[in-house]
């Protein structure tokens, strides 16, 4: 077993670092189980979230963005929905996060204008994607599944932090590089989907697919 895994590291790029094996506890459902929570209000944040534990280790530690999808309706661009996303470099805007009313939102602009404008900021909830495979982090969607607060360990010992995960007590999310697209600012991106029991191609089986690797979701507070 020992060197299977030798094997596989001596034929990985060096850009590559191991997802490391935890275990998931999740937290009591509610904002009070993430940092920053204010009894008062009842928010926890605003704060950014963090790639962490990434196999591609160039995004280690990078914050969030965001893009959106614009559809044509009545012949006027609309804003959709949209997503969280990481950066391919962590010095550009970011996109604060809270927790309010038992639910993650993110701080970001809501409607377009009739030009394509991207206007009207406010704090919008973020759900997860209801499709096993695809359980992207999404805003401006109805039907979504909430997204959980889970402590992570390595043996029995607690992991600094708090990060995100859904259904099946799943920690891990695929990152996938995009392309500059639309609503993606003129950045390229990482999309961000959740790994579950059910996030594998249906057709192929593969576990990942082409330009994604694994990482964990983290709290950066
Ligand atoms: C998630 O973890 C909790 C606590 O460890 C456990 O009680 C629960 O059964 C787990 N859920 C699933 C779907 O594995
Ligand atoms: C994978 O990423 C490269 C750029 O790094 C891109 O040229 C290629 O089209 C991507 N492949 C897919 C299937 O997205």
């Amino acid at each position: 077993m020992k060197f299977q895994t030798a094997t596989l590291f001596a034929v990985l790029p060096t850009t590559f670092a191991a997802l490391p094996d935890v275990t998931a506890k999740p937290l009591p459902d509610g904002c009070s189980s993430y940092p920053a929570y204010n009894t008062d209000t009842g928010v926890a944040g605003p704060w950014n979230i963090q790639a962490f534990n990434t196999e591609n280790i160039a995004i280690e530690g990078f914050t969030d963005t965001n893009i959106y999808s614009i559809s044509i309706v009545n012949r006027k661009p609309t804003m959709r929905w949209g997503f969280i996303t990481f950066p391919t470099r962590n010095d550009i805007a970011k996109t604060r996060i809270q927790c309010s009313d038992g639910s993650l939102q993110a701080y970001t602009d809501s409607e377009l204008t009739d030009a394509g404008e991207p206007v009207n900021v406010q704090w919008l909830n973020l759900q997860l994607n209801p499709y096993p495979y695809d359980q992207s982090i999404m805003y401006k969607i109805d039907d979504g599944e909430p997204i959980k607060a889970f402590e992570h360990y390595i043996g029995d010992e607690k992991q600094d932090g708090v990060y995100l995960g859904g259904y099946d007590n799943s920690t891990a999310w695929g990152f996938k590089y995009e392309a500059v697209n639309a609503g993606s600012s003129g950045q390229d991106y990482y999309y961000v989907r959740l790994l579950g029991p059910n996030s594998a191609d249906s057709s192929t089986g593969a576990p990942l697919q082409v330009n994604e690797t694994r990482g964990f979701i983290k709290v950066a507070a």
